[in-house]
């Protein structure tokens, strides 16, 4: 996409997070100053909160390279090994989806994050054999959506793991604001803040509305984005008042009809809704999850009063001890 032009590219650029970047700032100074790469680095969150983002930012801000992959990518020994061998002293090597790796790849990381030795089987049978390889000292930049899919050798060798948080309306407004400024984009604060309102916390979303905003700014009016005109462009888009999208509204939904507003197992859901797993669990919950309107508990997922409110239902009677 054309995110990477509107991304920011230092610390002092990133809106938002302001405890992550606090530690971060702390931490890449004190590295900087031993001049020691960074520790290995775990960054877990909802997708598009700036986890690859932070991973640059790391990168530039410690002046080295950094090498991009991700867990399924990595299928062999020998795509690990490639990247690792590629690597200058003090770069980063960046994982994304990390949780996806398989376990022999796991293995090898093993070494090379805790001595930055490649211990690698190469050829089969009788010619077998394992080969050592002293590496630079780099820094694995992982990310993931929840740090609990990993296993714990692996979450264990992280020095830092972070957890990026939904932002707040004031800092996606900041950044629908400068955004708007860099694609040259007419925007006033209040349109900017409705963007913002709409976009689930999370600023690849809001970028991405604000571009089909701007669509609908210039060939329904005169390219302006105000109020009320973003708010004419997020109905089309069937984003609603509270900013769920479609998928949002139909987990909510089924919950409500299909489960009598639950408990319901996260399976059933996606199953009734046809839909992924991982997409209900890492995508639409967590936000849902963030807003109150839905729970999860030991017996499965449940709506709130707000959920059925949303849809202008009545919440059921609940029994008062
Ligand atoms: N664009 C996307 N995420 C951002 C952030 N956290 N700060 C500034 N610009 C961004």
């Amino acid at each position: 996409s054309q995110d990477r032009a509107i991304r920011p590219d230092t610390l002092a650029d990133y809106i938002g997070q302001a405890v992550v970047r606090e530690k971060m700032e702390i931490f890449l100074g004190a590295a900087k100053k031993r001049e020691e790469p960074l520790d290995h680095s775990l960054i877990f969150g909802p997708p598009g909160l700036g986890k690859t983002t932070l991973a640059n930012i790391i990168a530039n801000e410690m002046g080295v390279n950094i090498k991009t992959t991700s867990g399924p990518v990595l299928e062999k020994a020998g795509d690990l090994a490639a990247m690792l061998t590629n690597l200058e002293e003090g770069d980063v090597l960046f994982i994304d989806e990390i949780h996806r790796l398989s376990a022999h790849i796991e293995e090898i990381l093993y070494p090379a994050m805790e001595d930055y030795q490649l211990d690698i089987m190469i050829g089969e049978g009788p010619a077998a054999r394992s080969i050592k390889l002293d590496l630079p000292p780099f820094t694995l930049v992982g990310a993931t959506t929840r740090a609990g899919l990993l296993t714990s050798p692996l979450r264990d060798r992280f020095g830092i793991v972070e957890r990026l948080e939904f932002y707040s309306v004031a800092d996606l407004t900041t950044i629908v604001m400068r955004s708007a400024g860099k694609m040259n984009i007419e925007i006033d604060e209040p349109g900017a803040r409705e963007v913002a309102r709409r976009s689930r916390g999370t600023p690849r979303i809001a970028n991405r509305l604000l571009r089909r905003v701007r669509d609908f700014a210039e060939v329904r009016h005169d390219g302006f984005v105000t109020e009320a005109i973003a708010d004419g462009a997020l109905n089309l888009l069937n984003v609603d008042r509270a900013g769920f999208d479609q998928l949002d509204r139909r987990v909510l939904l089924a919950l409500i009809e299909k489960f009598n507003g639950g408990p319901a197992g996260v399976e059933n859901i996606a199953t009734a809704l046809s839909e992924e797993r991982d997409t209900i669990e890492d995508v639409v919950e967590p936000y849902l999850i963030q807003q109150g309107f839905l729970m999860r508990t030991p017996r499965g997922r449940i709506v709130t009063d707000l959920a059925y409110l949303h849809f202008d239902l009545k919440p059921p009677h609940k029994e008062t001890n």
